[in-house]
């Protein structure tokens, strides 16, 4: 369960195996919950060095990284460190067959070389701030879902207008706990942020779709931008003017790195995890959804793989679709494993039942809470199957790209009917530039397959009362044949030709809708999605929305029969802190896996010509020299490393910092067995993998020969002695730089350590 022990009375030789490491901690509250076990397991910080709103501290290093992604300030001139599958879509948009930024790396001479995002953005977190008191003003037990949620809407209003905000400063307030607590978040965006270096794919994918989520791992899985700012270091659009940002606080590197037990915290931005629910929702997803999901990928992927090994251009038109299918696919087979392999409904059920018990020894408990987990049963009895129906519904849309495609123009027939010819024009100005991606790498002959078999997967496994009639008589119209039925619909629809689709989109407003309904694959999603929405979506959604109010009572009242217990809040994008040790871990009976690779490892698992596990010649020359500068440690350049920190998507790209406020490495994934962490974290089996800085370094260094990137970086010696301070310098003026390049080999960075760091070692 949640329920962290906070263990007070421990021997100091126990001490050290106990920290479970589960919890995204709210950045503001870890004076109050977790400083002193932080500080117990190695920290040598203050909360205050972490979070302040009243000086420079490391949340100042951090940013939201266009929405989806962490990233951490590294350098006095904005110089960004994420992960390369978080900058993968920009570094594959600056990319074309003869200059392939994937294939062979990019590194920009000089900041003049380095290459706009329209879109992207950096955003930094000003201030957290608890307004549940206001949001929650007149709210009571009393009300349904509805008034509550309009009172706490007009709430919420009442509080944005107290804010007055400067350009590219938001408010975001959201729900917490499931809705009993209300946080604020006041932000502000860089939209002007470049991208200055990557590692060819055969180091920052390394192992690719085979090592996800695996370990031991041997990814450089890391990119480099920038933040540009205006005048006076003001947020401003992109602008050749623009000059690198000076953060309020940088992220010095460790050249120590790690070792086994050394204290880590993960700061970033957690997707969405759901620890507090009930068994039954678990049980739904082992034994329902999870493998129904499952099912679905594991079909298209196959289809999609068999054309991908017999014909290079293919691969590469779908390598990345494939990635993005698979990630998921693979992370939900480890996570019901995790799942039954832990007992976690048998942990769950144990937990109810010690909750009930308590909660009948309290009168007031026991009338407020005593039959929440009956009507549990009751709502997750009766949502089962609308649950499974409406994943497989998903899951075959989303994996079938024509019918994703005709997905999308629902919403332009939508705005017609509406008579909105405006927010018509705005969405079809949209959607122009990702139809025009989607025809570059798209094979109708491969989709067509993959149609006919989810199709069949979906007529037989989804029971028929939620499968529109008309569309199995179409099905029976082409002689019962999935094969048949495909190549039917695919060989008169128009979508999947992009001339004619462009034809189409440049009718006027009303003639295009006229052609695209006319459109037997329109026509066809239109009959299965009608018919879903009203036969599983809506009745669906309003189970799941009593669900919600019941869970919502849950966390009360897990926090008020815990009272001794901390909690922390399910993630929800929003900035926390997560702490733990470095550690390796035993998957199962006799097996150690180690918590740190090294550079060996990588070139053990090379496989030259191999898609996944090629690698860069020079990379292996330098293995083969031991050209390793001053980023090795006993004699070895160390890759990867494990730790106890609980994270979730979101956090890739977060920086992973030691005791003393400095980089010693950047989280990208989770272990295969530890995927299951965002319902149940068990701290025996659940680990954060990052990337060390070291290699990180090694490869700006040794293998790009990008120095200059270096000499902009402060890189400590926290552990060992304090060497002759040298000052962060700003980014190196692209005139001297070239001057440098063109005298020749690019030098190596030799570098002089500054003195220990406490947290606020890099701030200005
Ligand atoms: N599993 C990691 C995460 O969920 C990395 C995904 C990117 N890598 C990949 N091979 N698909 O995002
Ligand atoms: N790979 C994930 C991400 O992109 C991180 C995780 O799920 O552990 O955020």
């Amino acid at each position: 369960m949640k329920r962290l022990l906070i263990v007070l009375i421990i021997t100091p030789l126990l001490q050290i195996n106990l920290f479970a490491g589960e919890g995204m901690w709210l950045p503001l509250f870890l004076q109050a919950l977790n400083e002193g076990e932080m500080q117990s397991m190695g920290m040598k910080m203050s909360a205050e060095d972490i979070y302040s709103v009243n000086k420079g501290s490391l949340k100042d290093a951090i940013v939201h990284f266009g929405g989806f992604c962490t990233a951490e300030v590294i350098s006095g001139s904005g110089l960004l460190l994420t992960n390369h599958h978080c900058g993968y879509r920009q570094i594959q948009s600056h990319s074309s067959v003869d200059n392939n930024l994937l294939k062979d790396g990019f590194w920009a001479d000089g900041t003049q070389e380095e290459l706009p995002n329209p879109g992207l953005f950096a955003k930094f977190i000003e201030s957290i701030e608890d307004v549940s008191i206001p949001a929650l003003a007149g709210v009571t037990e009393a009300m349904n879902a509805k008034e509550r949620q309009s009172i706490i809407d007009k709430n919420i209003v009442e509080i944005r207008s107290k804010y007055d905000l400067k350009e590219f400063e938001e408010i975001t307030i959201k729900p917490f706990f499931h809705g009993n607590q209300y946080f604020l978040f006041k932000t502000v965006s860089y939209y002007d942020v470049r991208l200055v270096g990557t590692p060819p794919e055969s180091i920052g994918k390394f192992g690719a779709d085979t090592d996800n989520w695996i370990w031991p791992r041997h990814t450089g899985d890391f990119s480099l931008f920038r933040i540009y700012a205006g005048p006076n270091n003001e947020p401003a659009a992109y602008s050749p003017d623009n000059k690198p940002y000076t953060p309020k606080h940088f992220l010095p590197i460790s050249l120590d790195g790690i070792t086994e037990d050394d204290f880590t915290l993960i700061f970033g931005f957690p997707g969405r995890t759901n620890e507090y629910l009930p068994s039954n929702a678990i049980e739904q997803m082992v034994e329902k959804t999870n493998p129904a999901k499952i099912a679905i990928r594991d079909k298209a992927l196959k289809i999609i793989d068999k054309y991908m090994r017999a014909d290079e251009a293919i691969r590469l038109q779908y390598a990345s679709k494939f990635a993005s299918v698979a990630n998921y696919w693979k992370k939900w087979i480890g996570e019901s494993q995790g799942l039954k392999s832990s007992g976690a409904v048998a942990k769950k059920k144990a937990f109810e039942k010690d909750f009930q018990s308590r909660v009948n020894k309290n009168p007031s408990q026991k009338e407020a809470y005593g039959d929440l987990l009956n009507q549990f049963e009751k709502e997750y009895n009766s949502i089962g199957d609308l649950a499974y129906a409406n994943d497989y519904f998903s899951e075959y849309i989303r994996n079938v790209e024509l019918l994703k495609t005709a997905n999308y123009l629902k919403t332009l027939a939508k705005n017609q009917k509406a008579g909105n010819q405006e927010k018509y024009n705005s969405f079809k100005k949209r959607l122009t530039p990702v139809l025009i991606k989607f025809y570059k790498d798209y094979q109708p002959s491969i989709d067509q397959e993959i149609f006919a078999a989810l199709s069949q997967m979906y007529f037989e496994n989804v029971d028929s009362k939620h499968i529109n009639p008309a569309a199995k008589e179409k099905l029976l119209r082409n002689g019962n044949s999935y094969e048949k039925f495909a190549a039917s619909i695919f060989g008169q629809t128009f979508i999947k030709d992009e001339s004619k689709m462009m034809a189409t989109l440049d009718l006027p407003m009303d003639e295009a809708v006229k052609t695209i309904e006319a459109d037997p694959l329109f026509q066809y999603l239109n009959e299965i999605a009608d018919y879903h929405k009203e036969k599983v979506g809506i009745p669906k959604n309003e189970i799941q929305s009593r669900i919600d109010v019941l869970m919502r009572k849950f966390m009360k009242a897990q926090m008020e029969v815990f009272p001794d217990e901390k909690f922390y809040p399910d993630a929800n994008s929003t900035m926390r802190v997560t702490y733990g040790q470095v550690k390796g871990y035993e998957p199962r009976d006799a097996v150690h896996y180690n918590a740190q690779t090294y550079l060996d490892g990588v070139i053990q698992k090379y496989v030259p010509g191999d898609y996944e596990f090629d690698l860069p010649k020079k990379l292996i020359s330098l293995h083969e020299q031991k050209d390793y500068g001053q980023y090795a440690q006993d004699g070895k350049i160390p890759v990867c490393f494990l730790g106890t920190n609980h994270t979730t998507g979101g956090n890739s790209g977060s920086p992973a910092i030691d005791a003393y406020g400095n980089l010693v490495g950047l989280n990208f994934d989770r272990v295969w067995e530890g995927t299951m962490s965002d319902f149940n974290y068990d701290p025996s089996i659940c680990r954060n993998i990052m990337v060390d800085t070291r290699y990180i370094l090694f490869i700006v260094d040794k293998f790009a020969g990008a120095s200059h990137l270096i000499d902009e970086m402060k890189l400590v010696r926290p552990k060992s002695a304090p060497v002759i301070s040298k000052p962060a310098t700003k980014v190196m003026d692209s005139k001297l730089k070239n001057k440098r390049r063109r005298k020749g080999v690019p030098r190596e960075s030799k570098h002089v350590m500054p003195e220990t760091q406490g947290a606020s070692g890099g701030g200005y």
